[in-house]
């Protein structure tokens, strides 16, 4: 009878340590947008005797799961992240190691009293930046997942967003991309209802696509206030010319940490600090 009794108290001591967690992981939670960079490739390779994409699965130190870290599934469900974190988000493609596992391993490091992060993903293989304007289907699935997460408890603290590479072939979609960005990241922090929301973009690298240099410079030029803009231009990327390394992300995610507690660093007013 004892032994039931005891058992019956660590179910339920089981179930409410693992509702709880859930339900303070919303602290802090971050939505990770736009193209495959973001989704994440390293550690993506050609297998050319298959003709298919793999990933060699290797997770390096700085991306390991953690309990303190946890990540919304497609079923708006918090559930432990682990990478690849777009893995049903970007499912028609082969996901490997983005920067979203190591922003947060070093956002802990450095603000330790920060407790758990919720990792949003939604970014999607080669979309442009139209998919993201508002009524679009990225945009959409975006806005929906990020409510998701301020239903089960949570508070937007940062929109992690590296996208362009789409938008260099044709000189029509480069010379409207300052314009679209500037329009997303002002729609996003309205329908959010968060004005000064945190935003942490990345220039994508000068490279060889006929607009590269537009795109990089409208991305650079973005002068919205709250908005921190980081260099892609010299972290190596694998054989396709494209994909950020895995090392490249690991380096890109601890950047993306270190610029957002710059960001919001001796600003009061808006409270992202004051809670942690
Ligand atoms: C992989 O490489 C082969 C041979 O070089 C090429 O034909 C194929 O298109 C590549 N596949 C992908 C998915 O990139
Ligand atoms: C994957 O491809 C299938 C078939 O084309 C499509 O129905 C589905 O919507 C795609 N899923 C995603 C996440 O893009
Ligand atoms: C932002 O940049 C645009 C275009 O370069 C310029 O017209 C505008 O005055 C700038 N705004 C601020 C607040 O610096
Ligand atoms: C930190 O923020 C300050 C003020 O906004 C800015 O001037 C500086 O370049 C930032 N440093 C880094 C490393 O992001």
């Amino acid at each position: 009878m004892e032994k039931a009794g005891s058992l019956l108290f660590a179910c339920l001591l089981c179930a409410w340590v693992r509702t709880t967690a859930a339900a303070s992981a919303a602290e802090n939670v971050f939505l990770l947008a736009g193209q495959s960079n973001m989704a994440g490739r390293g550690g993506v390779r050609n297998d050319s005797a298959r003709g298919v994409l793999v990933w060699d699965g290797f997770v390096p130190v700085e991306c390991q799961p953690d309990p303190r870290i946890l990540q919304l599934s497609l079923d708006l469900e918090w559930i432990d992240a682990r990478e690849p974190l777009h893995r049903e988000i970007d499912a028609n493609r082969t996901n490997g190691v983005g920067p979203g596992m190591a922003f947060a391993h070093k956002l802990l490091n450095d603000e330790p009293r920060i407790g758990i992060i919720g990792l949003v993903p939604c970014a999607f293989g080669g979309s442009k930046i139209t998919h993201w304007l508002r009524g679009g289907r990225l945009y959409t699935q975006m806005i929906k997942r990020a409510e998701a997460s301020v239903r089960l408890g949570g508070r937007i603290r940062g929109l992690l967003w590296f996208q362009g590479g789409a938008d260099t072939d044709k000189q029509d979609d480069a010379d409207c991309y300052r314009c679209f960005l500037l329009k997303f990241f002002t729609d996003v922090r309205e329908d959010l209802g968060i004005p000064d929301l945190p935003i942490i973009q990345v220039a994508i690298a000068p490279g060889k696509r006929p607009f590269s240099k537009t795109v990089r410079k409208a991305q650079l030029s973005m002068n919205l206030t709250k908005v921190t803009t980081l260099d892609s231009k010299n972290l190596p990327v694998g054989p396709d010319n494209v994909h950020l390394t895995t090392k490249s992300q690991v380096i890109l995610g601890q950047r993306f940490a270190k610029a957002y507690i710059n960001l919001t660093r001796g600003n009061p007013g808006h409270g992202y600090r004051d809670a942690w």
